[in-house]
């Protein structure tokens, strides 16, 4: 597979990274509703660099989740080469590297996206991983931050300043994030901002592809706002939360102008499936995580409470399947 993302028909609709949700049986999950790319929970460069193994596991993946990109982060340049080669080397499709992350363990040392407060190491950075791997590199970064923290009238770092940093290597695809590092996860995007932010891109990236994120609740605001942003597609993240059938119906509706709801039936199949699927992987300690996925999956039905209340305790795909068959 080379640039996959030329061979995928505009408007895509994909994951984001997300950590603690995105792995392996989520993203077969999100492939099996009509995800054109998923992503895997942030990976760090310098956990790769040094061959940890759990981080290794987090880039194990199921060939049918292809194409599948492993998101990298971290602030040492000189740590991305070898990452960016083992990953390579295990047949993924794709690298992204984080320049978004808002929370403190990652952006409080200057990660994520305090990273853009000091654009020579983006710079060296996206050097290092593009001219380090022949598989396709993509960015992810949000409309911008403070210049200083904490100190807005210091002046503004914007999506424009990072696209003017990346503008001369070889990045395939931008994903933004239409929120501030200032408000990272409330409230409406900029859709305005994203709308230029895609522009400026395609000044310098013309077969580049991309992709709006952020907020996007609904089918209709989704397609509207595609086109309104006039992107290569959208990376949805928490609007996935228990509906993966999202993909399917958004592309359904961009294609006949209506979708179908989704019933009890095959949300229960579903659900069942990603239980079984997060057996398979991560096995009896890792199930547990399938607790928080559960309780999206009911989430608006009629005895919800009640529900929930059992699927908080689940053990295994057979407490899974016993609960949700008595429904
Ligand atoms: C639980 C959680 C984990 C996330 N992990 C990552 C990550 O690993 N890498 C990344 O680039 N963004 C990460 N994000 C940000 C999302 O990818 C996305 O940009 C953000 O949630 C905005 O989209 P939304 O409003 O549609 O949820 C995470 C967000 C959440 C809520």
């Amino acid at each position: 597979m080379k640039n996959f993302w030329q061979k995928i028909e505009s408007p895509m609709i994909t994951t984001t990274p997300m950590a603690g949700i995105t792995d392996t049986a989520w993203r077969q999950i999100c492939k099996m509703w009509g995800a054109d790319v998923v992503h895997t929970e942030f990976v760090s460069a310098d956990a790769l660099y040094y061959e940890s193994e759990k981080t290794l596991k987090m880039i194990a993946y199921d060939p049918m989740e292809q194409p599948v990109v492993v998101q990298l982060f971290g602030k040492r340049p000189e740590t991305y080469p070898k990452a960016a080669k083992i990953i390579e080397a295990s047949g993924i499709a794709g690298i992204d590297i984080n320049f978004g992350c808002p929370a403190k363990k990652v952006a409080g040392h200057g990660g994520g996206i305090c990273m853009l407060r000091d654009m020579d190491t983006v710079k060296k950075i996206v050097e290092q991983v593009t001219s380090s791997v022949k598989i396709p590199v993509s960015v992810k970064t949000r409309i911008g931050l403070n210049k200083i923290q904490s100190k807005p009238g210091e002046g503004q770092i914007s999506i424009f300043d990072f696209i003017e940093a990346i503008k001369d290597f070889n990045v395939s695809a931008l994903i933004v994030h239409g929120r501030s590092y200032e408000v990272p996860f409330t409230g409406p995007v900029d859709l305005g901002a994203l709308k230029k932010a895609g522009q400026e891109f395609k000044k310098h990236f013309p077969k580049g592809k991309y992709l709006i994120n952020g907020s996007f609740q609904t089918v209709e605001s989704v397609v509207s706002d595609i086109k309104y942003t006039k992107s290569d597609g959208v990376a949805l993240s928490r609007a996935l939360y228990g509906r993966p059938w999202l993909f399917k119906q958004i592309k359904d509706y961009i294609k006949t102008g209506s979708y179908e709801e989704i019933d009890w039936q095959t949300v229960k199949e579903t659900a069942i499936k990603h239980a079984h699927l997060l057996w398979a992987t991560k096995g009896e300690k890792g199930f547990k995580e399938m607790r928080k996925h559960l309780l999206f999956y009911v989430k608006g039905q009629a005895n919800a409470t009640e529900l929930r209340q059992q699927l908080v305790s689940v053990e295994n795909p057979k407490d899974v399947e016993k609960i949700m068959k008595k429904i």
